[in-house]
């Protein structure tokens, strides 16, 4: 809990993806300059916010529940509760949610954050619900320039603050999307691709390396589309990772997310092979492997196009690690269609990769054009399947590793704990030494790595040496204590992974 709260506590839960975490960062940024303070549990604030995702039906089911909760909550404990809800169901929804949830007072999309701080002070002193869209789901959406700069004034609105700064950061570099995949909503509702100037990136990584963070992401739906052309100057994307890089010498870590498969140029892989500081690593969703399925999804490539470039980047980084995410049960997938996803999972290797049943959104050209025609039990049969060789495969890369030292950015404690046997004193369980814990931290091609150490390791970059493996994580053991360091890291990005 932030102890400012001289104008409310406010509860912000978040869900969905990384460029979700960053958007309720900056809100909350914007909100404790106000003099509100954050509190961890909603039943103690004044304030509810949730900051949502439209990605799958199942991430709108749980913002439903959790808003059914806090009606009753709001009727029978808490009268003057404020609630809202932001980010890309508000967009997509809109003024239907607070006409469906009568106790919803604030409806803000992800392209309006900027307003926040206007529509809770309005909310507070009780003007009625307030309402802040973009319009990008009906494209009334307002003109690009507008919607970038009130974007661009969101990021700006950044805090660096060495004393709660974390050592990982994420900082935007593109927002929306043009691609249009027949099954995504994203383009709707955060809307056509803008990229920040690089000058803007430039200053604030080099505020955040100043202010002690030590692994920056740059965030972006294809952030390998980058480009900006600034005093006559031309940047690409590897034009950008370079000046990241060189600018930022102090930076010890710098990675992206997420990769496009097409326009992925030699130039920003050769950027990451020649720098020890870009990690060797690649987020670069396939969603299939069937040629077929690529097309009906709008995709834009083949698998031999996707599997060249896997070759392109493993023949100049032949450790890096790789991560895909795959949509099973798209329209029309046949036996044979999976039975390609099947084959890609196996020649791409990926250290993890996520699999999502095909989920039918609104407004999107699959669920317009296509009947959602793969039975549940078929999709889940195939999940099932995809997860199990990933796992196979995600086993085979971390046992490979043992014996091999790693630089590890601690992140954390671990919620893994091996279980006590009978009668011995577990580190952390009687907590001989209060310090004395298991952490959690993430090698540069983002394998999760569980050792014994010391809470105040966290935020450090440690040597390990690993010593055992399961499919999620690898076992390993401190090599060398590195310098102490009292920055503590940011728990919403561990939040982003899959539970430890
Ligand atoms: N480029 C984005 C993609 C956003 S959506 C990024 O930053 O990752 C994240 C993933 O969700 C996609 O790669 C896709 O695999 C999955 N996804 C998107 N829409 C989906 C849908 N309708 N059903 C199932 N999975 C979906
Ligand atoms: Fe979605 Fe495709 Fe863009 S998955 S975010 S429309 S690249």
């Amino acid at each position: 809990m932030t102890e400012k709260n001289e104008k409310g506590k406010v509860f912000l839960n978040t869900y969905g993806c990384q460029m979700n975490v960053l958007d309720s960062e900056l809100v909350q940024g914007q909100l404790e300059a106000l003099g509100y303070g954050f509190v961890d549990k909603s039943e103690e604030a004044d304030i509810v916010l949730l900051n949502t995702c439209s990605v799958r039906e199942l991430s709108e089911h749980k913002v439903w529940s959790a808003l059914g909760r806090l009606a009753i909550a709001k009727e029978k404990q808490n009268p003057d509760l404020v609630v809202g809800v932001l980010g890309c169901m508000a967009e997509r929804e809109g003024k239907g949610i607070s006409d469906r949830m009568k106790h919803v007072d604030i409806v803000c999309g992800p392209s309006n954050l900027d307003q926040i701080p206007l529509l809770v002070e309005n909310a507070v002193h009780n003007r009625g619900r307030q309402i802040s869209l973009a319009g990008h789901t009906s494209r009334r959406s307002k003109t690009l320039q507008a919607a970038e700069d009130s974007l661009e004034n969101l990021d700006l609105s950044r805090a660096f603050s060495p004393a709660d700064g974390g050592s990982q950061a994420y900082v935007r570099i593109t927002r929306g999307c043009n691609k249009f995949c027949a099954f995504c909503v994203v383009p709707y509702t955060r809307g056509p691709e803008v990229h920040r100037p690089v000058s803007h990136i430039i200053e604030e990584v080099k505020k955040l390396v100043g202010s002690g963070v030590k692994e920056v992401t740059l965030l972006g739906q294809t952030v390998n589309h980058y480009h900006f052309t600034e005093n006559g100057v031309k940047y690409s994307f590897a034009d950008l990772l370079r000046k990241v890089h060189d600018d930022n010498p102090d930076l010890p870590r710098l990675r992206f997310l997420t990769s496009y498969p097409r326009d992925f140029t030699d130039d920003a892989l050769d950027a990451m092979s020649e720098s020890k500081r870009i990690c060797n690593y690649l987020h670069i969703p396939a969603q299939s492997g069937s040629n077929t399925m690529l097309r009906k999804m709008n995709r834009g490539y083949t698998v031999e196009q996707y599997l060249e470039l896997l070759d392109r980047a493993r023949s100049r980084m032949p450790d890096i690690c790789l991560a895909g995410d795959m949509i099973v049960g798209f329209p029309n997938e046949t036996d044979e269609d999976h039975q390609a996803s099947i084959e890609l999972l196996k020649k791409a290797r990926y250290k993890s990769c996520y699999i999502f049943k095909y989920s039918p959104r609104p407004g999107t050209v699959s669920i317009k054009r296509l009947e959602d025609n793969i039975p549940d039990a078929v999709k889940k049969k195939r999940n099932v399947e995809l997860l199990d060789i990933q796992s196979q495969i995600s086993l085979e890369l971390h046992q490979a590793h043992e014996g091999k030292i790693f630089d590890v950015l601690v992140e954390g404690e671990s919620k893994l704990r091996a279980k006590p046997n009978p009668g011995e004193v577990q580190l952390g369980w009687n907590k001989p030494d209060a310090s004395a814990c298991r952490l959690v931290g993430r090698t540069q091609g983002d394998e999760i790595v569980i050792f014994e150490g010391k809470r105040n390791q966290v935020g450090d970059i440690v040597k390990v040496r690993a010593t055992g493996a399961t499919n999620l994580t690898i076992q390993a053991e401190l090599v060398s204590e590195a310098p102490q360091s009292d920055v503590v890291s940011t728990s919403a990005v561990l939040e982003q992974q899959p539970s430890l």
